[in-house]
């Protein structure tokens, strides 16, 4: 191939753009309408600055974390993302093994295309489960109590959308949505009917627009999972999360999936972190691609990241090796980030290692 060994994340892009079939490479690779957030979400990162403090003994870095009670190696947790068999055969099984192999959390996607039980019985990784909340209300109820009994930790509520966000590349290439394994015994998907992708026709089909705050409490008097609500980009909405008492906050824009021209999550987290006050965690996801990255999202008040992407592009490239390759790299990358900025560990990091493009100008 052109780019050979991969040393970074940008590169398992390339691979990954290489081993797969171009409609299911645009799937997993695009964003919504103009892409706008989509790039952004990468570019913001790009004007956040790191201030190092020199002459700290970091003979010895410490990556390790503390999710939701969970010791992890490092503040890196795997997001939630649709349909891993499209990128290997075996799909979020192999995802999952290379998850329990790096110490990490792995959040399963409610569209994955392996059952949540066959993921459970493959690994003994931590894992949480997302969901979204269809019409079929008894139906929802069902996947959270088998979420439970198969020993998810965590339920993510992806808040972000309501109606799936248009993604022109799907629609030209008429990417077809295969089986939803975790509900198919219950809803048939049936095909387009306007010739594009069904994807978005699925979802209005059978997601519940109507679910807002109130139904949070809902959701919580069915399961004794915590709750995190994931799609979150403002402090109003961080107030009522707080409010509604879940037990933490993914700010995220989906990887620009959803709303075009949604800020940059990196360039929220902080008004979100501000909002909560310390009351919950908040968790961050959208564009890392580096080791500065996250170490940028943990000093502006992450208490970890997630990362999507990059972790299919893995998978795709070099199955449960490549994904554990996309983990280390980064891990690796952080570590070395913290060494030449003088922080020993994650708490290390302050938001005094870091200035954003506002501060710079002033
Ligand atoms: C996603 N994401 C997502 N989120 C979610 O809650 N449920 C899901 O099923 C999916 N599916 C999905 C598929 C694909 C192909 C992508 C790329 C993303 C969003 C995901 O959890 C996360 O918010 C973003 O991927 C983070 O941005 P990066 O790391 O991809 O830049």
């Amino acid at each position: 191939t052109m780019v050979g060994e991969p040393v970074n994340l940008n590169e398992f892009q390339e691979l990954a753009r290489e081993a797969l079939p171009k409609m299911y490479y645009d799937f997993y690779a695009g964003g919504a309408e103009d892409q706008y957030t989509l790039e952004e979400n990468m570019e913001a990162f790009r004007r956040i600055m790191i201030q190092p403090r020199i002459l700290v003994d970091v003979s010895r870095i410490d990556l390790s974390t503390n999710v939701l009670g969970y010791n992890i190696s490092a503040p890196i947790l795997i997001a939630p993302t649709a349909l891993h068999k499209l990128a290997h055969p075996e799909g979020e099984v192999v995802t999952a093994r290379a998850a329990a192999a790096c110490k990490t959390i792995m959040a399963l996607s409610f569209t994955s295309s392996c059952t949540l039980e066959e993921v459970a019985s493959s690994c003994n990784a931590v894992r949480f489960f997302q969901i979204y909340v269809y019409k079929r209300r008894d139906l929802s109820a069902l996947l959270v109590q088998r979420a439970e009994r198969n020993g998810y930790k965590a339920l993510v509520l992806t808040a972000d959308s309501p109606r799936v966000g248009r993604k022109e590349a799907d629609i030209k290439n008429k990417m077809i949505l295969p089986k939803l394994k975790n509900t198919e015994r219950f809803l048939s998907l049936e095909a387009s009917s306007d010739n594009g992708s069904n994807l978005a026709a699925f979802a209005k089909e059978t997601k519940d627009a109507s679910f807002c705050w109130k139904d949070i409490e809902w959701l919580s008097t069915i399961t004794n999972m915590p709750i995190l609500i994931k799609g979150l980009l403002t402090r109003e909405d961080a107030i009522k999360a707080v409010k509604v008492g879940v037990a933490g906050i993914v700010v995220s824009n989906h990887g620009g999936r959803q709303l075009d021209y949604a800020p940059a999550t990196i360039t929220v987290l902080e008004e979100v972190v501000q909002a909560v006050g310390g009351r919950i965690p908040v968790f961050f996801d959208g564009g890392v691609r580096r080791g500065t990255d996250v170490f940028k999202a943990l000093a502006l008040g992450a208490q970890a990241v997630l990362i999507g992407r990059p972790v299919i592009y893995g998978l795709a490239a070099k199955g449960e090796y490549g994904v554990r390759q996309v983990i280390k790299m980064l891990k690796d990358e952080l570590e070395l980030t913290m060494a030449l900025s003088g922080c020993t560990s994650v708490k290390a990091i302050t938001r005094r290692h870091v200035r954003t493009e506002r501060e710079r100008l002033h």
